[in-house]
């Protein structure tokens, strides 16, 4: 298993984190960039729930927070992990209507692309869909099914999460838009998937899906819609 350079801040009781400074201005820099980049890009319910979650700009977000938010809409809440956790706690936790968390921010040197999904990533990229209904009973449902499945299940429900909630499009008659969090947390990504012509863009098929591998260190080649 690859180690992670970062760590998980500790929340204490409250769901406070003391993110610092330097962690203020990097969520500063990443949120302002990301939401000028998705603006006529993310799908509406994704904007819907950005109203609603109405994070700060200037400083970073608390779990507290957002979990009033998510209580009230959906009834999910934020659980605060370490920086990487294995496939049994992540179906658990889902299960149980609680999204992972790792608590930790990317520093400048990492400000562009990232493989492993910090704070940032999770709080812009998931935090939004997790308000709408329906996309939250798709995620319990998930988790359920994974909580139960063997390790060669596991494979393909990846899969399916990979396509969808981290980098699934939307195609209907008013055009196309993003509701992946994998994508509308990278400005680079926002930019490929919306409007290059060089990806793949395929009607979600679930069969299809599954039997898709994917890499996660590259813009996407192929995208479900
Ligand atoms: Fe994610």
């Amino acid at each position: 298993m690859k180690i992670s350079k970062y760590v998980s801040k500790p929340m204490d009781d409250n769901g406070q984190i003391a993110w610092s400074e330097s962690e203020h201005a990097v969520w500063h820099k990443l949120v302002t960039r990301q939401l000028s980049c998705i603006k006529g890009k993310a799908c509406q319910e994704y904007f819907d729930g950005l109203d609603m979650l109405s994070l700060p700009t200037d400083n970073a977000p608390q779990v507290s927070d957002i979990n009033r938010v998510l209580m009230q809409s959906t009834g999910w809440q934020l659980e605060a992990v370490p920086a990487l956790i294995d496939f049994d706690k992540f179906f658990a936790l889902l299960a149980d209507r609680k999204f992972p968390v790792a608590t930790f921010l990317r520093t400048e040197d990492d400000f562009d692309y990232l493989q492993e999904p910090d704070f940032f990533h999770e709080v812009f990229g998931h935090c939004a869909m997790l308000t709408h209904p329906a996309f939250a009973s798709f995620t319990h449902h998930y988790g359920n099914l994974g909580l139960n499945a063997s390790k060669a299940e596991r494979v393909y429900l990846a899969r399916l999460y990979w396509f969808t909630v981290e980098f699934g499009l939307i195609e209907n008659t008013s055009g196309r838009s993003i509701y992946g969090g994998g994508i509308l947390s990278s400005p680079a990504e926002t930019e490929y998937a919306f409007a290059s012509s060089e990806p793949v863009r395929k009607w979600l098929d679930v069969l299809d899906v599954m039997r898709t591998p994917y890499r996660i260190d590259i813009l996407q080649p192929l995208y479900y819609c």
